[in-house]
């Protein structure tokens, strides 16, 4: 069978993470690259392969089977469109767009056009997510009531040095936040309401430093999540897993599924249960660990893409589903700024 061609539009910096990730990927072939920036001539010419300083430019040459789209959020919107029109298969970096207006109108063109889109929330490839997700689809911690987690970390002052950085439109709600909701999504199911208080009384910057969200589930589960880029901690997926090489690895687990019958530490699963099944706050209480494989999940995702591509397989994440994290997302950001719940579309 031949091999699925990919253009590339956005060689940046997570663009370079696709492009390592397909070198380990047979099945799959780098054929172009869409860029204006100078700092890809090069990295093109090293490739052999031709480079285009526009989207439209490389998409009417044809010759390739899908794309992937890591150009900056506000971009998203139009390089799908275009691709779609091309009948491209896609794979866009998250979040899928920049406002759901625009994830709306992608999921609609997407359908028309009978092309998949794939979003790239690749939490959604590790073993230990598909794990927690079994683990509690089989009722193995009883009926699932709450979940508690955080993503709380220190950035480097140098991080905000460019002005956009320091903006609420470049804060850890939507630059961080969307992960951690689209993997609570993953395994517990669809999220309902969100509320979220912030504050920014350190940087005194617009973005938030540190935000609180509560919220409910659509199966009456409630969570609660703490989020923060301004405080020194080992609780983060990125430091319990050693997901990227940048941020040292820590192994502390940030996230904690409670159901009636166990609880589940996560993501280096611990299953935490008594003996007994009316086991209460008298009975000991006993940790399991379950081990999972650690892989590169941009592997995974650029294998899936491939999938996708030959038909053996739809999108782990559509244009409808990567729509949903981004709405619960950004309901955290505007229930912060308006002081009310918001009721998520269901
Ligand atoms: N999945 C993840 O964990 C993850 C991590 C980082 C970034 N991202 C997402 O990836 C996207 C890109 O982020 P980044 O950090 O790589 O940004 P970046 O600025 O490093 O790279 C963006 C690239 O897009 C190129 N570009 C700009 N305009 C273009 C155009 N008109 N046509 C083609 N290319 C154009 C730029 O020249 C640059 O090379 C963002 O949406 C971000 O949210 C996802």
């Amino acid at each position: 069978m031949d091999n699925v061609r990919v253009g590339l539009i956005g060689a940046g910096s997570i663009g370079a993470r696709h492009m390592k990730a397909m070198e380990d990927v047979p099945e799959i072939t780098l054929a172009a690259i869409a860029d204006p920036s100078p700092a890809t001539v090069q990295i093109a010419a090293a490739r052999s392969i031709p480079l285009y300083p526009d989207v439209g430019a490389m998409l009417a040459k044809g010759g390739i089977d899908a794309v992937i789209i890591a150009t900056p959020t506000e971009r998203h919107h139009q390089d799908i469109m275009m691709a779609l029109e091309a009948g491209q298969t896609v794979l866009v970096e998250k979040p899928i767009t920049a406002t759901l207006e625009e994830a709306d109108e992608v999921t609609r063109f997407a359908e028309k056009q009978g092309c998949h889109v794939l979003v790239g929330h690749q939490r959604r490839y590790y073993p230990c997510a598909a794990m927690a997700r079994e683990i509690i689809a089989q009722g193995r911690i009883g009926k699932l009531m709450a979940v508690t987690g955080q993503w709380t970390t220190r950035k480097d002052d140098d991080y905000y040095n460019a002005a956009w950085r320091r903006d609420v439109k470049a804060g850890p709600i939507l630059t961080n936040l969307i992960h951690e909701i689209d993997l609570l999504r993953f395994i517990c199911g669809d999220i309902a309401t969100v509320s979220a208080e912030m504050t920014h009384h350190d940087q005194e910057f617009s973005k938030e430093d540190a935000v609180a969200i509560s919220m409910k589930f659509t199966n009456s589960a409630v969570g609660t999540f703490l989020l923060s880029d301004r405080t020194p901690t080992p609780w983060t997926w990125e430091m319990a897993l050693g997901e990227n090489v940048r941020f040292p690895k820590t192994g502390q687990n940030a996230i904690r599924f409670l159901g009636t019958e166990g609880a589940l530490d996560f993501p280096n699963l611990t299953l935490w249960s008594h003996a007994s099944e009316d086991g209460n706050w008298h009975d000991e209480i006993t940790a399991e660990r379950i081990e999972t494989p650690f892989i590169d999940a941009y592997i995974a995702q650029c294998r899936h893409l491939c999938a996708i591509v030959r038909g053996t397989e739809t999108p782990i994440i559509d244009a409808r589903n990567g729509s949903k994290s981004l709405a619960a997302t950004l309901a955290a950001a505007n229930s912060a700024a308006s002081g009310r719940r918001v009721i998520l579309e269901q």
